[in-house]
């Protein structure tokens, strides 16, 4: 049965901390938009790109969701031929989003939504992509993200998701905590979110799970079993 949610009301999520998260990502991303890709572009290029590259050849022909689509920095890398929807809750990188699409020539509709109440019916999706945008939400919510990414990802379809991770080598865990403040003010985001530790629950199968930039950045390609039930 189709479950598709009004875009205010998440049905079972913590509601107090949902609209936390959503009005700090507002607030971060409203400021942040104009600069974002200055700021972000010594990474992007150095290194984010040819992750994405990699990320995107495993996605499926068909439906794609591009879940915090932000300034659409994944728009060259969709697979030609594919219907793609980009969904974001901050309306200035969706401006962005809108523009780099126009310059690309790349057909993309794109909306205002949280990704923890998606207004779509299950299995709407062929593939869903992530990327470095779980790390915007705390613990409690990674769970109840991943189920909804899996909710509107139909069954054997795929989640292809990006983040930082939390590194064991010393000197890069030094870099991540002298910058963690940085990332928290300008992007709402944290170094460390724990979403590898949901996945069984949310009823995810690993594909690929792979560390990249030494073990600071984690490559996930995962599929839904089949739908999810409402926890
Ligand atoms: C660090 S940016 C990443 C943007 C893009 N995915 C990329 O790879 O460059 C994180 C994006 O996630 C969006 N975001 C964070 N939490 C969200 C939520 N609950 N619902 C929808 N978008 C969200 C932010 O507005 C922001 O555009």
């Amino acid at each position: 049965m189709s479950r598709a949610r009004s875009l205010d009301t998440p049905a079972e999520e913590p509601a107090a901390l949902v609209e936390a998260q959503a009005r700090e990502v507002l607030r971060a991303y409203e400021r942040i938009a104009p600069v974002y890709d200055l700021l972000d572009g010594v990474y992007e290029w150095s290194w984010k790109r040819r992750l994405r590259a990699e990320l995107f050849a495993h996605a499926l022909p068909g439906r794609l969701l591009d879940v915090g689509v932000g300034t659409g920095c994944n728009m060259p890398f969709y697979p030609k031929g594919s219907e793609v929807v980009g969904i974001d809750a901050s309306p200035a990188m969706l401006a962005r989003a809108r523009a780099r699409a126009e310059r690309l020539g790349r057909p993309v509709e794109l909306q205002r939504m949280n990704l923890l109440a998606l207004a779509f019916p299950d299995a709407t999706f062929d593939t869903v992509v992530a990327t470095f945008v779980l790390l915007c939400l705390p613990d409690e919510l990674q769970l109840p993200a991943l189920r909804e990414l899996a909710r509107v990802t139909r069954p054997g379809g795929r989640i292809l998701l990006l983040d930082y991770h939390r590194s064991s080598r010393t000197a890069v865990r030094w870099w991540m905590r002298l910058l963690s403040a940085w990332l928290r003010w300008a992007f709402a985001a944290r170094f460390d979110p724990t979403t590898e530790q949901h996945l069984a629950e949310a009823g995810l199968r690993t594909l690929v799970h792979a560390h990249r930039m030494g073990d600071g950045v984690t490559l996930l390609v995962l599929q839904p079993a089949a739908p999810q039930p409402r926890p």
